[in-house]
């Protein structure tokens, strides 16, 4: 590690843990491991001798590829765990778990749970690092991360823009990120969506919440779409998806409130033509694959930054 590294953690758990400083750093790290990306030849050493296991107990696409490429890329050795076929199923606790992975030398953990902090819980008991690729509604930060780092490089700063949040923020890991994330480094954030998934307690954070899609709309610079997390929901938040989506999806009206050169965003996966219509969703102003293709440079500098503060 360079000595002037202001990165000293061996786990990514939460964007709240960090001072802006430390998330500028991971971007500016970023920034380098994405020319890696754009060589004849993209690998480097960074991770030789070192052994990453994924542990993914819930379903995810892009994390976990870009995870997994992201570790193939710095030359780490790779383990792929799923729930299904681990002792889990047999009623293993995840500590017991954790802990005979370490057991065999393991130097860094990739986890993602359906449990609200258990990457937190985890990372107080084991020596080795642990990275956090979602867990619950709690913390997403490498989602955040890669959405800063998209919107600073199509936008050039991140300080001053207005940045407006919409759909189902209660059970979104993807805006409280984002909302640590994107107020440490200046921008204005807004939360819209139905008053029944926008807790009002958010404005305590700084957040403007909005229940109107047209005033968060308003002078927006990145427009960010969440899904509807049917898995998550009990009945009742909106009376139906197709009202959801004439109230509050994103389509081709809503572009007159937007700047014009606003951004469009969303996670993944998407429900198309409820939560954006399919037309924005491919459109000039969509960013989305972009999205995807900076998770990969975001989860190298991650994995990197925190194999170097491993004990
Ligand atoms: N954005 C995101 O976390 O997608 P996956 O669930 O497919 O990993």
């Amino acid at each position: 590690m360079n000595s002037k590294s202001p990165w000293t953690k061996k786990d990514l758990l939460s964007l709240y843990d960090l001072t802006a400083e430390e998330i500028t750093f991971i971007l500016d790290t970023a920034a380098e491991f994405k020319k890696v990306n754009c060589r004849r030849i993209k690998k480097v050493p960074a991770l030789r001798g070192k052994t990453v296991v994924n542990v993914f107990i819930e379903p995810s696409t892009r994390t976990r590829i870009s995870f997994e490429l992201a570790e193939q890329r710095l030359s780490a050795d790779i383990i792929n765990m799923s729930a299904d076929t681990s002792s889990l199923r047999k009623g293993e606790s995840l500590l017991d778990t954790i802990r005979n992975i370490q057991a065999l030398q393991a130097d860094l953990i990739v986890m993602r749970h359906s449990a609200a902090g258990a990457p937190n819980f985890l990372a107080s008991r084991v020596k080795c690092g642990i990275v956090n690729a979602g867990d619950g509604a709690h913390s997403h930060p490498t989602q955040a991360l890669l959405d800063m780092f998209t919107i600073r490089e199509k936008l050039g700063r991140i300080k001053g823009l207005n940045v407006s949040i919409i759909g189902d923020i209660l059970h979104s890991r993807v805006a409280r990120s984002n909302m640590w994330g994107l107020l440490k480094l200046g921008a204005n954030v807004t939360f819209a969506g139905p008053s029944t998934l926008v807790p009002r307690e958010f404005q305590q954070a700084g957040v403007r919440v909005c229940d109107n899609l047209k005033d968060a709309l308003i002078g927006a610079d990145v427009v960010n779409l969440l899904r509807i997390q049917h898995e998550r929901q009990r009945s009742g938040f909106f009376p139906s998806t197709g009202e959801y989506a004439r109230v509050f999806g994103l389509n081709h009206d809503s572009l007159q409130y937007i700047k014009p050169d606003a951004l469009i965003m969303h996670p993944g996966p998407i429900n198309r033509d409820v939560e954006l219509s399919s037309e924005l969703a491919d459109g000039p102003q969509s960013v989305i694959l972009e999205q995807v293709t900076n998770g990969l440079a975001v989860r190298m500098a991650v994995l990197f930054l925190v194999a170097g503060c491993l004990k």
